[in-house]
């Protein structure tokens, strides 16, 4: 690992799944880094033995928290990671994400602009794009996302569009395809609870903790089928970050930028991927559609490329995989 270069980036959500694959990204550049995260969903044993950073636990909507972080420390910049990612929870109840993700980010950028702290890495998402007009999806693409989740996020850009404008605030936006897999080395990985992405929920069917994996859709106008959507490393995700705050601290303007790999997936590839590495059978079921999954999503990233020059280094589909089943038989057993 590399010597500190003396910048501390507080990064929120530091103890979830691509919050903690970042820490070891910005420690493995040399930056120091402090954790916030409230661990409602993160994980503290991850924080103790892989990432060995501060963690301060608490909430971002506590403003007097965060200005005893700030004026304890000297931060440089703030990597916001923090914010709840259950779409359907967030149509069941809208209160809590808006609460969570817009005030909670709102109370972390007024604590910031207080301090004249104005560089900011935010996590956005391919939600709030909505049902795409085109694919591969392009940054410009209109925003109409379809629920509260995507909703919020959409408008802690405008937000942060807002303040650019008033305040001179620079911040980097990453709207992110599906993260997937793990670190290489298995330091960290997914584990939500409860559990909703595709690839954990083929793994924990491939160790047995669930009886199968459900197909929802057969009959989409895709090659075979299923529903088309657009992996990307976690580990590559990470990479992005520290070239977006680096981009930032050689004061680029605020820019934002989707994160996939423009190749997108079906289920059964994944299914079938995944029993190809864990050498495993399971039972797979077929299922109705469910509303609001469109058939195909996928994100061109040309433009992270281009500007940041980001190079994903783990974009093939057997090494997320096999990175995610390393982590999972690590972790479960
Ligand atoms: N996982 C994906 O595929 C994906 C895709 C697009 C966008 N995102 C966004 O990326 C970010 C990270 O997602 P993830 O999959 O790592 O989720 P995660 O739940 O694993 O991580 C989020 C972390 O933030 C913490 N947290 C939540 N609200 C908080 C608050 N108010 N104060 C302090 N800590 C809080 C949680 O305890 C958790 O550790 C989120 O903002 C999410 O919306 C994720």
């Amino acid at each position: 690992m590399s010597s500190s270069n003396n910048q501390t980036i507080l990064v929120t959500g530091g103890a979830g799944y691509i919050g903690s694959h970042a820490v070891l990204a910005l420690k493995e550049r040399g930056y120091d880094v402090v954790i916030l995260d409230n661990l409602v969903y993160g994980h503290r044993d991850v924080v103790e033995k892989s990432l060995k950073v501060e963690l301060v636990v608490g909430d971002t909507c506590d403003r007097a928290l965060l200005d005893q972080i700030f004026n304890n420390r000297e931060i440089t910049a703030v990597m916001h990671f923090a914010a709840y990612a259950y779409v359907g929870e967030s149509v069941e109840n809208p209160a809590k994400y808006y609460h969570n993700n817009v005030v909670g980010t709102l109370t972390l950028l007024e604590a910031m602009q207080t301090l004249n702290l104005d560089k900011f890495v935010f996590s956005s998402t391919c939600a709030t794009y909505g049902v795409p007009e085109t694919v591969p999806i392009p940054e410009n693409h209109p925003q109409n996302p379809i629920n509260p989740y995507g909703a919020s996020k959409l408008m802690v850009e405008r937000i942060l569009q807002d303040f650019d404008r008033a305040y001179d605030f620079k911040s980097v936006i990453f709207r992110y395809f599906n993260a997937a897999g793990a670190d290489p080395q298995a330091r960290t990985g997914e584990d939500h609870n409860p559990e909703t992405h595709l690839i954990p929920l083929i793994l924990l069917t491939a160790l047995g903790k669930r009886n199968a994996i459900k197909i929802f859709g057969t009959d989409y106008p895709t090659r075979d089928g299923t529903c088309i959507r657009d992996y990307i490393h976690v580990t590559d995700l990470a990479q992005a970050h520290v070239l977006g705050l680096e981009y930032l601290l050689n004061d680029g303007n605020s820019e934002v930028f989707n994160l996939g790999n423009g190749n997108g997936f079906t289920v059964r590839e994944m299914i079938a991927t995944a029993k190809a590495v864990t050498e495993k059978e399971f039972t797979v079921e077929e299922a109705d559609r469910r509303s609001g999954d469109p058939p195909m999503l996928v994100g061109s990233s040309e433009k992270a490329r281009q500007i940041l020059g980001w190079q994903p280094q783990y974009a093939d589909l057997n090494n997320i995989i096999r990175h995610a089943w390393q982590w999972h038989q690590n972790r479960h057993f």
